[in-house]
């Protein structure tokens, strides 16, 4: 059985990633999902905030110093130079590196086009494999535009892929308003591939305490959905990889996914909650469900249920919409 899969352009020994997680915050960890048969890990992610509250920091001390004593300006270190945060994620993707023998992909998490990204070059000099840019906005100002919103977009991902040579995907969410433009528009700006989607965190209210309480809330395979028809949309219109995350937690949700025309399937909630070895499990079922069912590989299933290649492309559009709630039956 043939279980590889291409992704950014490594041929993965299979379709199952680690994602973005605390799971692959240490080496120990991402050696056991190595092991456990992921095709490769992406590191948690250095995020924009922590990059920038630092300099903040750094800059204000160099400034108190400056004040105190003048003469210290004729010994100020050059700026810039690294954060500690930003140390230990470089110490982190270099360990990874070392450890591991499947791809190591590092992430930068924020979402302006500023001095924060120089760190992409930082992460590629480390050894990062590639580089996953997710770029986490909210647009809650009236004012802001949807062009300005998009423009935010390709920038951040012009300026990473003006700044590296290691292959770029792109995490994005869901809410754009022409999504399948957005996405053509992100390739053309450098993005190899995309992971789709970012799950945004949301808040919810307690009508006792009259508090807004953040909670993180794991995924279940009901948020597949949405990552599967956006994937089976994209798949065969942009030369670009996918990649689905959020959502898959079975050896059928890794089918679909593949089917759609993902190349890779990301994992995080599963793992958190049924533990690492849940790949190596995963993996057994979707081998024998292929064997049952005379697949010999990944690339002969891959895009299979895409918009494209099914009989009816209008599944994937607003008329199957129009037949679904005209169908319903209580
Ligand atoms: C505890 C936790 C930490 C996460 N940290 C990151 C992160 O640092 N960067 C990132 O891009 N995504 C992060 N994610 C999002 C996951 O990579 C993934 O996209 C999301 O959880 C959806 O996939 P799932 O349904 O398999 O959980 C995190 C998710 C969880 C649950």
């Amino acid at each position: 059985m043939d279980l590889t899969t291409k992704y950014l352009g490594f041929l993965l020994n299979s379709p199952l990633v680690a994602a973005a997680s605390p799971l692959t915050a240490s080496v120990d960890s991402s050696k056991l999902l190595e092991d456990a048969g992921a095709g490769a890990v992406v590191l948690p992610s250095l995020f924009e905030e922590q990059l920038i509250s630092d300099s903040i920091e750094i800059d204000e001390r160099l400034n108190q110093g400056t004040y105190a004593y003048p003469e210290s300006l004729t010994y100020l270190p050059e700026i810039p130079f690294a954060s500690d945060e930003a140390e230990q994620y470089l110490d982190l993707v270099r360990k990874s590196k070392e450890a591991l023998s499947i791809p190591v992909i590092a992430s930068l998490n924020g979402y302006t086009d500023g001095g924060w990204l120089r760190y992409a070059k930082e992460i590629e000099q480390a050894g990062a494999d590639a580089l996953e840019l997710n770029v986490y906005y909210l647009a809650t100002d009236p004012d802001e535009r949807c062009e300005s919103v998009e423009k935010r977009y390709l920038d951040l991902i012009g300026t990473v892929k003006a700044a590296v040579q290691i292959p770029l995907a792109v995490k994005v969410g869901p809410y754009f308003s022409a999504f399948a433009h957005t996405a053509q528009q992100m390739k053309s700006a450098g993005a190899d591939a995309f992971v789709l989607f970012n799950r945004f965190y949301q808040p919810d209210l307690d009508v006792e305490t009259l508090n807004v309480t953040p909670n993180l809330v794991l995924s279940t395979s009901e948020d597949l959905r949405l990552r599967l028809h956006w994937v089976g949309i994209l798949f065969g219109k942009l030369q670009v990889d996918l990649a689905i995350s959020g959502g898959v937690h079975t050896h059928i949700d890794v089918l679909k996914s593949l089917m759609a025309g993902a190349s890779v399937t990301q994992f995080a909630s599963a793992l958190l909650q049924k533990g690492i070895p849940l790949l190596t499990k995963i993996l057994e079922e979707l081998t024998d469900w292929m064997e049952a069912h005379e697949y010999h590989s990944i690339e002969q299933m891959r895009g299979s249920l895409s918009q494209n290649r099914v009989f009816d492309p209008t599944h994937f559009e607003r008329v199957n919409y129009t037949r679904m709630i005209s169908a319903y039956r209580r």
